[in-house]
């Protein structure tokens, strides 16, 4: 029976090549691989000891881990070195196994990776995208100690922001029979008939053995409470070492649907029998839901008309870099529903498979996008691996096919290559459509488009629509039957916090004289400061507010706002030090700026209301601009009891007053039908006293050693009153059942080695983030700052950790049976 391993621990990682300098003799054991020969990659061979070998655990980051700041290194990914590395690991697999099949699965490393087992070359993969994995059976050592190394070669990009280096995402070892589904070999379809739900799954069958006759395919459904609600069984006729498929066919009823609100998913666990005998089992989730696009009613989800608010977001985060644990990914996609975010597009790049899950679990769409437009083999295969990988995902709606590919898509080859790649998307999954995400003039390429028989299944526009405010009109008329989806919108530009000119930004040379060019400012006092106000943005860009008023209509489905973090790279329009970008809504730490706020207020289906600056300036500084943004009827201002006057709070705009700042208490007040419903504010704090530390959004912790808490470490006056200015130096230590895995404070000037355990905050914010270890138990975190008061808080670690390790080649032991895979929902946060 398939058993499922982590192999995320116990690696060893070595930075640079390791070049081989013996070529006296082909019957050495070389350190590399310099030409082809069995079984000759020393390397990847037990007990290879040469050169400096650093522990690590993946999912690992090697630019992050390094952290090399370099002016001279690229600034569109952050001005991070990269570089060639080696990573390998010592893994035990018992004598008992001989026979089975054995495979090594790979969420990603970025990129161009070489997979080398026991000196032998097994497979090289170029995408740092995409998943993959590699059948090493015949080069296992049974009832011994293994060795497999992975040389990634991270020198060249993929994108223009940052992507990391190196295994960056999980390592399994799957020990199946022989005869096994697939990898990425169950398609399940569900049909939502009325309260029914029709099922077709189709099963691809490996048969890596002489098996031949039939075998018997059963899919047992279990509902979202783990009920069994439906069997049925296919057979299947077996040709020796020959890969084969079958559909099971089923109806089960009384079904609950996939909801924004309530994401319930079923599982299908299905069972290969051969001769009567179980060889394999394999388990897949999916969700009943139906998805339609009509110009009347936009996007509809289940029935329901859906307005997609959504954001673009790229893969990195405060801390750990782009190796983003499980739980930092759930953590980012929290984030962004508690917000009330319900779509999310994967842009520009296939997703770490929990991204999936975790849109998946808390009920938030995906439009998941390939990397490259191209028909060519290599992209078509990554858009197979991706669309093979993530169509059973409810929360998938949509697959892109390409973004902003100017060089192309106003021409015929455009046209031929759109065209290659929609017939094998809907040849792999005829459930969902296909768009792309068109930049430029996307009025005229849709109707060359169109002309020359590219026939998108639903449009996809980035930008434009405020510069040029009546594009989605223009294309309504003239193609009143097609809808619209904001592919990308938005592109302002803000830093959390930062009300006032910044030193270092407030002057010409920290701009980039290119990007000069595409920024517009709505205040030209500010013209060199991307202040928390948001008021810069790029020329194809707009506010978030303008762009909710441009989605107003039922023919444009919604938008998706660039972008939902901050992330590493592309710092335009400035230049270095800046090594992050500031098109985030959400800083790279998770706490969000000002902008953000407009969206969560405007998403609101509560009475919200968001009030800028805070009220802690120096006596001095004069004229502050406070605007107000809310979903009220009205809103009223009052500064130190004194009101600014209750007026109508505009739809789509601010609500600004420029107040001569005076220190005390600043308040923003909501009414709906002339009574309050909403108010918050600020007082203005004294000098910092003491540390405060906070955990976001607590939850029951895992015991796996991938687990993660993050914790907001902010610094209060005397009378407990946030300090929106601190910039003090903290230290952290975390003791007992955990680990300090990274710490950041979102602000692009600051170079830091996010892995020492002490920050600056920056804007008055910082954040921590933790690791599990392999046992259940407590942590501790302690802050300390030279003149205030330190602080401390425990975490319990109660889940006992359900994955079954490949223990490292030093213990020797057996793997132990596997335990069923963890339930995603089980665990939700
Ligand atoms: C878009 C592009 C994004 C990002 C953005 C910045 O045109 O698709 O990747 O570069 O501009 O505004």
């Amino acid at each position: 029976m398939r058993q499922i391993l982590n192999m995320d621990f116990d690696w060893k990682f070595h930075d640079g090549d390791i070049v081989c300098t013996n070529f006296n003799s082909v019957h050495e054991i070389f350190e590399n691989p310099s030409f082809m020969k069995s079984a000759n990659c020393g390397i990847s061979k037990v007990g290879y000891n040469l050169h400096k070998w650093d522990d690590i655990k993946v999912p690992h980051d090697f630019r992050h881990y390094k952290s090399e700041f370099s002016e001279n290194a690229v600034s569109s990914q952050g001005y991070l070195t990269t570089g060639i590395a080696w990573y390998r690991k010592e893994f035990f697999v018992p004598a008992e196994t001989e026979g089975k099949s054995i495979t090594v699965e790979f969420d990603g490393i970025f990129r161009d990776s070489e997979v080398y087992v026991n000196g032998s070359y097994v497979g090289n993969h170029l995408s740092g995208y995409t998943s993959f994995s590699y059948d090493i059976s015949d080069f296992i050592l049974y009832g011994e100690n293994n060795a497999i190394a992975v040389r990634v070669d991270a020198t060249k990009y993929e994108g223009w922001w940052y992507e990391g280096a190196g295994i960056y995402r999980d390592v399994r070892l799957v020990i199946a029979d022989r005869l096994k589904v697939k990898y990425s070999g169950v398609f399940v379809k569900p049909e939502v008939r009325g309260n029914a739900g029709g099922l077709e799954i189709d099963v691809e069958l490996e048969n890596e053995a002489a098996n031949n006759g039939d075998a018997k395919l059963v899919a047992e459904i279990l509902s979202p409470c783990g009920e069994k609600v439906g069997e049925f069984d296919t057979t299947i006729k077996l040709e020796e070492y020959e890969e084969t498929c079958a559909t099971i066919k089923g109806e089960i009823s009384n079904i609950c649907l996939w909801e924004l609100d309530s994401p319930k998913q079923y599982k299908a666990v299905i069972s290969v029998y051969l001769n009567d005998q179980k060889v394999d089992e394999y388990t897949q989730k999916f969700g009943f839901r139906t998805i339609a696009y009509t110009v009347e009613n936009g996007f509809v989800l289940n029935g329901k008309p859906t307005k997609l608010q959504g954001v673009c977001v790229h893969d990195d985060f405060a801390g750990v870099g782009g190796a983003m644990s499980r739980s930092v990914i759930r953590h980012k996609i929290f984030l962004l529903k508690q917000w009330g975010a319900n779509a999310y597009r994967s842009s520009h790049n296939p997703p770490s498979p929990y991204l999936l899950e975790a849109c998946d679990d808390f009920g938030i769409v995906v439009m998941d996008e390939v990397r490259l437009m191209s028909s060519s083999k290599e992209f078509l295969g990554q858009m197979t691996d991706l669309i093979k990988r993530d169509r059973n995902h409810p929360s998938v709606f949509i697959w892109s096919i390409g973004n902003e590919e100017m060089a192309i898509h106003g021409r015929k080859v455009g046209v031929k290559i759109g065209n290659h790649m929609l017939r094998v998307a809907h040849k792999l999954d005829p459930t969902r459509a296909c768009t792309y995400a068109n930049n430029g003039h996307w009025h005229d390429i849709t109707i060359f488009h169109e002309q020359n028989g590219l026939h998108m299944d639903v449009y996809g526009f980035n930008y434009y629509c405020l510069r040029t405010f009546d594009m989605y009109e223009k294309f309504h008329e003239k193609y009143p039957d097609k809808m619209i989806i904001g592919t990308e919108n938005g592109s302002a530009l803000s830093t959390r916090g930062q009300y006032l000119p910044r030193k270092g930004e407030d002057t010409a040379d920290a701009y980039t004289k290119s990007s000069m060019k595409i920024m517009i400012w709505s205040n030209p006092e500010r013209l060199y400061n991307i202040s928390a106000y948001g008021e810069a943005y790029t020329t194809w860009g707009a506010t978030p507010l303008e762009t909710f008023r441009t989605a107003e209509p039922n023919y444009v489905s919604g938008y998706f706002l660039w972008t939902g973090f901050d992330y590493r790279g592309e710092v335009v329009p400035l230049d270095w030090p800046s090594t992050i970008t500031r098109f985030g809504l959400i800083d790279l730490c998770g706490f969000t700026k000002d902008l953000g706020h407009h969206c969560r207020v405007k998403w609101s289906q509560e009475p919200a209301i968001h009030l800028y600056p805070h009220w802690t300036f120096d006596d001095n500084v004069g004229e502050l601009e406070v605007d107000m943004v809310a979903n009220t009827e009205e809103v009223e201002l009052i500064v130190n009891g004194n009101s600014y006057g209750r007026v109508e709070n505009p739809k789509w705009d601010i609500v600004k007053n420029f107040v001569k700042y005076e220190k005390g208490e600043i308040t923003a007040i909501g009414y709906n039908n002339g009574v309050e419903v909403i108010r918050t504010g600020y007082k203005t704090a004294g000098k910092p006293a003491k540390i405060n530390l906070e955990i976001v959004q607590p939850r029951d912790y895992v015991a796996d050693g991938e687990d993660n808490v993050f914790v907001k470490v902010d610094v209060l006056d005397e009378n407990g009153i946030h300090c929106p200015n601190a910039d003090t130096l903290i230290s952290f230590e975390v003791t007992g059942d955990g680990e300090f895995l990274g710490c950041g404070n979102g602000d692009p000037l600051d170079l830091a080695h996010e892995m020492n355990p002490s920050r600056n905050l920056f804007n008055g914010l910082a954040l921590v983030i933790m690791k599990t270890k392999r046992h259940t138990g407590k942590m501790k975190l302690v802050a300390k700052s030279f003149g205030l008061e330190s602080a401390e808080i425990e975490v319990d670690v109660t889940i006992p950790g359900t994955d079954v390790l490949v223990e490292s080649a030093r213990s020797k032991t057996k793997p132990k049976a596997a335990e069923p895979e963890k339930d995603a929902a089980d665990n939700a946060f």
